[in-house]
């Protein structure tokens, strides 16, 4: 006897449960976005890394010798009371986005012995709009070329329109050498503001 007989409970015409949910436009809806959020994600995960590899080092600006003390000279070449020596100061290694430069010339600056363990240093950057100042011909003051500012051989603005002395540069003497830390400050004005 067939399980099909008029009067049955088990219709087969009739759309099963399992079909019914899958016609539901709300269940529908619901597995789109919820396949759309999972592939974004997934996307997203590997994406971010990757743009990141791809960026990096974008926007920054790595010096691995610039901050910090660069050898200049031997202590020997500076006779304590002698006029100042003007010496290159030049970063071994500078890396700047994606190219690393060696021997990058920062600057010059301008060394003198004060004592047997001491040597002062100062930037050769005029503080007024950054001409290159030269020391006068006994050896005693500076000078600078452009519009005429002058300092003291210990760097003190004397006269002309800088508004502050010559900047000074941070020294150490270790085994006969000398080393230097460079920084540039902000050209005009009193205060010091490295750039
Ligand atoms: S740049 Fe030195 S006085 Fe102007």
């Amino acid at each position: 006897m067939s399980d099909d007989a008029p009067g049955s409970n088990h219709d087969k015409h009739a759309p099963s449960a399992g079909a019914a949910h899958a016609d539901d436009p709300g269940r529908r809806r619901f597995l789109k976005i919820a396949t759309c959020a999972l592939g974004g994600g997934m996307g997203a995960v590997v994406a971010v890394p990757a743009v990141r590899y791809l960026l990096f080092p974008m926007g920054r600006k790595v010096v691995l010798s610039g901050g910090e003390p660069i050898d200049v000279c031997a202590l020997d070449q500076l006779v304590v009371g002698a006029p100042p020596v003007r010496v290159p100061v030049i970063a071994r290694s500078v890396r700047d986005a994606w190219s690393t430069v060696t021997d990058v010339p920062l600057g010059a600056a301008w060394l003198r012995r004060t004592a047997d363990d001491k040597v002062e240093a100062l930037s050769s950057i005029c503080p007024h709009l950054g001409c290159a100042v030269a020391l006068d011909a006994a050896g005693q003051a500076f000078q600078c070329p452009c519009h005429d500012s002058s300092f003291k051989i210990d760097g003190a603005r004397e006269s002309g329109p800088a508004e502050r002395g010559l900047d000074p540069l941070a020294v150490e003497v270790v085994d006969g050498r000398v080393r230097v830390t460079w920084v540039q400050y902000r050209q005009g004005g009193t205060d010091r503001e490295p750039v």
